[in-house]
């Protein structure tokens, strides 16, 4: 087997029909979306379609949707203008958020513009929601709340409905960090009442360099970018026409076909963690990501029985037998360089072993993991 591609947590290969779409996008529409033109108005009508689309499918309204280049603008805009906009003087969050999220955080509170708070977590990295409540109620200032749908290292699902419900309560905004979420889970805004949250096409068989912010309707944010007045004047600069026909491709077929999707990439994830099991004694899974009711079925974080000399050569080893999957720590002769989540979460015997992340999608074979199992098994005994 020459190359099992088992990282689709850090990106995903684009759909074929997804691509046919971008590539009669880029030939026959050309047009800037702001040209009064015909070429312009097709290039502007076939965005605020797409706009509309990902609207309906989160039971948005199109006006709510902001297009971006991806997940890290969109994070950062929310954050930083909710800071500068809307009188935030303090975040609540927590330590196992994607950097996208964290050092906007950080920066923000180092600039003296916030208060930053870490929610407590538990041994599988579930944020305390006795401790949200606690510092929601601590004091009067405007506070927003950024925990992630889905956490990108170990695959934990927030309850999100209690925590916008909590948010509510408290009178304090809620941002979402949905970049593994959308596309791989259905959406209602109008039953979630969630302010913020942020999508990328490139986590669901779409283009990279594209994605969204959900801002919800008189927000109060202001645009981050300044310059002409694309995206209703809130994102300056000529839009990535041809990323956005990709996203809004990715995401009908997404969504069109979730149910099935999801259930075949739920059984290859189950099927993965019961080979291990079967064939690796001593392996353990990080956070909740073993358990299906409770993290993403599309990704599971590992943690290998394997001696730190072993660890340093085991990601590279599955690289020369063409396995490609995500480290989840790095361990070097005693010190410990383990992930900003994983250190959270493990405990310091856990942490001395490798932790790897396999993230799955339908291109995935039965096949291909019952390889990638032997070869870890193989690297494991050698
Ligand atoms: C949870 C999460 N947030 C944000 C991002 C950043 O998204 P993008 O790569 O589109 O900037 C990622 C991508 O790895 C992610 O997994």
């Amino acid at each position: 087997m020459e190359n099992v591609y088992l990282d689709n947590a850090a990106t995903t290969c684009i759909r074929p029909i997804v691509i046919e779409k971008m590539q009669k996008a880029l030939i026959e529409c050309y047009g800037n979306p702001s040209s009064t033109h015909s070429f312009g108005r097709t290039a502007k009508t076939a965005i605020e379609t797409a706009r509309k689309t990902i609207a309906k499918y989160l039971n948005a309204h199109p006006s709510e949707i902001i297009f971006t280049s991806g997940g890290t603008e969109a994070d950062n805009m929310i954050l930083r203008c909710a800071v500068r906009d809307l009188g935030v003087k303090t975040i609540i969050t927590t330590k196992i958020e994607h950097h996208a999220v964290l050092h906007t955080a950080e920066d923000l509170e180092q600039e003296g513009k916030i208060k930053l708070h870490y929610l407590d977590l538990d041994q599988y990295g579930n944020p305390n929601l006795e401790h949200l409540k606690a510092l929601l109620q601590q004091d009067e200032t405007k506070k927003l709340v950024s925990l992630m749908h889905v956490n990108n290292e170990i695959g934990n699902k927030i309850n999100i409905d209690l925590v916008c419900a909590i948010c509510k309560e408290n009178d304090a905004l809620f941002h979402s960090d949905t970049v593994q979420s959308i596309g791989h889970y259905l959406w209602d805004v109008q039953k979630t009442p969630i302010d913020f949250m942020t999508a990328a096409a490139h986590k669901f068989h779409g283009p990279k360099g594209v994605g969204f912010a959900y801002l919800r309707r008189n927000s109060g944010l202001k645009p981050m970018i300044s310059g002409g007045s694309q995206e209703r004047g809130f994102r300056a600069g000529t839009e990535s026409y041809h990323n956005i026909i990709g996203l809004e491709e990715a995401f009908i077929q997404s969504y069109n076909n979730l149910e099935n999707e999801s259930a075949k990439v739920l059984s290859l994830k189950n099927y993965f963690i019961k080979k291990l099991k079967d064939e690796i004694p001593g392996v353990k899974f990080n956070g909740h990501s073993a358990d299906s009711s409770k993290s993403t079925y599309t990704l599971v974080n590992v943690n290998l029985p394997v001696t730190p000399e072993k660890a340093l050569m085991l990601l590279f080893n599955l690289d020369v037998k063409g396995i490609a999957c995500s480290k989840g720590s790095a361990c070097q002769s005693g010190s410990n360089l383990s992930s900003h989540v994983l250190s959270e979460v493990l405990s310091d015997e856990d942490l001395e072993k490798p932790s790897l992340r396999f993230s799955f999608s339908i291109y995935n074979t039965q096949e291909e993991l019952d390889y990638t199992v032997s070869v870890l098994k193989e690297l494991i005994e050698k």
